[in-house]
């Protein structure tokens, strides 16, 4: 029987489960404001208000948080009392919300340190697609799609083109399209055709060094119009003339073995904290000794004997910065949500999922077999409508009640760059007894005062959270995904979940890089170094966010939110404001249709620790010239 259940349960053999909930009833109940009671306990609140008071720090104290060196002072300065006034609505937000009852929480001066009086409540608002550019985006696709079809039209027709020319080829019995339908057929595969594929070199850059705030970024070239693209390599390769060209490019650059590479800044990668920038000096000691009396693969599943004393030690170093009984780590943050959400969720059971959660989720959930119900991104008016119906109206046909009901969150949505609404989402969930599942990919060591996450930074209590899921892909350099609970649910994953039974375990070296991840973050190394990271990361983004807006761009997501999401709607400024970009040295990820609605085409920054000042101002020139060439800047006009 599944550790998890709901009070909507009937069955004798689900006592035990109800029982659970009952007791969560009571608790609600017996309190006029249900959810009020164990939200906030005072080392949460406190570090919450930690976080939010800037004042607490000592100049010295903010000296050292910087990711300069002491000497050059608070790299920020100049915007200091601003970024500071912007990024604390935010957090006043998330942490107080909205309501009044919340507010009372905090005012208390002996605890608030005087905060509550600069608490103004602040919405925020999602910039809209302008009518005009809705329009221009409508038909630069229609045009697109139209060309696409008339191409493929013709293709078949005269049984010339590029796709045509492959079937005829024959290689396969299933290139005989008399005898197979056709495997791949539907409006992906045209759009890969006929509209990825002209835009291709913006995407699936090959790199070739570590994912730190400069990055070497191997030149392509296309010979065919961009239908297939080629590692450029050597300039021997090249006539004089055309090596000459990028002899004397901007920013060009060979590698040791010759190939031409582009140095350009990194504004992509999920490198938070900049581990790949000072791996050397925190983290890879650690690792290399790890190697010495472990394999670098365990050769079988955690089941089946793939435990080393360093997947314990990970375990145990993830519950206790998370504050939670117990933890257990697989060999991949995708396969944890794929297989974590089936082994506890099935037939009978809801899940009830933020519209905008990661494919991951949207995987594990459709593989469950449990119904899905989603609700509008953050909306916790919406959610609570869903529940009541579930509660009310339980399964369709026989109208039993549904056997449990799990709502599943993100920390931070890497698309918008946007917080999880945790506290109020969390208390409609408290108030149904349905359990909650936050998935702090992005959120865990980038988000917190002391990087603990979503819930540290909302001041909601971990143990109102029923599942942690996490990733070490990003702020820790790592890979592998954890899931931190009870010891109850801990213990029938380990059994139940296919990643722990039947997946290799994850690599004892990766472990040893997460924990040594860890220490740093925890101060645990006898540095500041982690410190310094989360402070750093917070101003990066916060000043980046700040400017970008001051330019008048239409930004998603939220101040201290290391992702930022610009705008670029129209298809046709994905792929030049791209290559304008890389032109300038700056390598940005560009998201289009299918990854994002077809009207939302957006360039996505990733704020590092490792980022300096000064990089952050270059790339803001660059992209301040680029807007006014693109006409990117919705936020003043309409047209751009
Ligand atoms: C929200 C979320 N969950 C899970 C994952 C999967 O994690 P991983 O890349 O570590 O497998 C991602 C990946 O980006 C993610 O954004």
């Amino acid at each position: 029987m599944s550790p998890l259940s709901t009070s909507h349960s009937q069955s004798d053999s689900e006592k035990e489960n109800d029982d659970d909930m009952i007791a969560r009833t009571e608790t609600s109940s017996s309190n006029d404001s249900p959810t009020e009671a164990s939200f906030q306990t005072d080392s949460c609140r406190s570090s919450v208000l930690d976080y939010h008071d800037h004042t607490n720090l000592d100049e010295n104290d903010i000296r050292v948080l910087q990711a300069s060196s002491p000497e050059i002072g608070d790299p920020f300065a100049d915007v200091r009392d601003r970024m500071e006034a912007l990024s604390h609505s935010s957090r006043m937000y998330h942490a107080y919300h909205t309501t009044d009852q919340d507010k009372s929480i905090y005012s208390d001066s002996s605890t608030s340190n005087g905060l509550d009086t600069q608490y103004t409540p602040t919405t925020f608002t999602v910039p809209t697609i302008p009518f005009f550019a809705a329009y221009t985006t409508y038909l630069g696709y229609a045009v697109l799609i139209a060309v696409g079809h008339v191409r493929d039209m013709f293709a078949r027709l005269f049984r010339r083109g590029r796709y045509v020319a492959q079937a005829r080829r024959n290689t396969y019995p299933s290139d005989d399209l008399k005898s197979y339908a056709p495997l791949l057929k539907s409006f992906e595969n045209f759009y890969t055709k006929r509209l990825y594929h002209r835009i291709q070199d913006c995407f699936n850059r090959p790199v070739a060094s570590s994912p730190g705030a400069n990055i070497q970024m191997l030149e392509r070239v296309s010979k065919d119009g961009n239908k297939t693209l080629t590692v450029l390599g050597s300039l021997e390769n090249l006539s004089a003339e055309d090596a000459e060209v990028y002899r004397m490019g901007k920013h060009l650059s060979c590698m040791k073995d010759g190939r031409v590479t582009r140095k350009c800044l990194n504004l992509g990668s999920y490198n938070y904290l900049g581990f790949a920038d000072d791996w050397e000096v925190t983290c890879k000691e650690g690792v290399l000794k790890s190697m010495v009396d472990l394999p670098v693969s365990m050769g079988c599943s955690r089941m089946e004997g793939g435990t080393s004393k360093l997947h314990y030690e990970v375990e145990r170093v993830v519950a206790e910065f998370l504050g939670k009984e117990t933890a257990m780590v697989l060999s991949m943050g995708f396969n944890t949500n794929a297989t974590v959400i089936p082994a506890l969720m099935g037939r009978g059971d809801l899940i009830v999922s933020d519209e905008l959660n990661h494919t991951s989720i949207i995987n594990g959930a459709r593989t469950s077999g449990a119904a899905i119900r989603c609700f509008g991104h953050n909306d916790s008016e919406n959610l609570e409508e869903i529940l009541k119906e579930a509660i009310v109206l339980g399964q369709p046909r026989t109208r039993r009640p549904w056997r449990k009901i799990m709502v599943i969150l993100e920390g931070i949505y890497s698309m918008e760059g946007e917080y999880c609404d945790l506290r109020s989402l969390v208390k409609v969930c408290k108030k149904y007894g349905a359990y909650v599942y936050l998935d702090e990919a992005h959120s865990v060591g980038a988000m917190g005062s002391t990087g603990r996450g979503c819930c540290e930074y909302t001041g909601v209590d971990p143990s109102d959270i029923d599942i942690l899921m996490g990733t070490f892909t990003k702020s820790f350099a790592g890979m592998g995904g954890y899931i931190a609970s009870s010891k109850t649910v801990v213990a029938m994953l380990r059994e139940k979940c296919a990643a722990s039974a039947y997946h290799n375990a994850l690599s004892p070296v990766v472990c040893q890089q997460i924990i040594s991840s860890f220490k740093v973050i925890m101060g645990l190394d006898g540095t500041n170094i982690g410190k310094q990271k989360i402070a750093a990361l917070r101003d990066n983004s916060n000043y980046f966010r700040m400017r970008l807006i001051d330019m008048d761009l239409h930004v998603m997501g939220h101040y201290d939110s290391p992702i930022m999401p610009v705008m670029l709607y129209n298809p046709t400024k994905i792929a030049a404001f791209s290559r304008e970009c890389l032109k300038r040295g700056l390598a940005v990820v560009v998201v289009g249709f299918p990854a994002v609605p077809i009207l939302m085409s957006r360039a996505r920054f990733c704020i590092s620790a490792g980022h300096t000042r000064e990089d952050l101002d270059r790339a803001l020139d660059e992209i301040d010239e680029i807007a006014d060439i693109l006409k990117l800047r919705y936020a003043r006009s309409s047209f751009g």
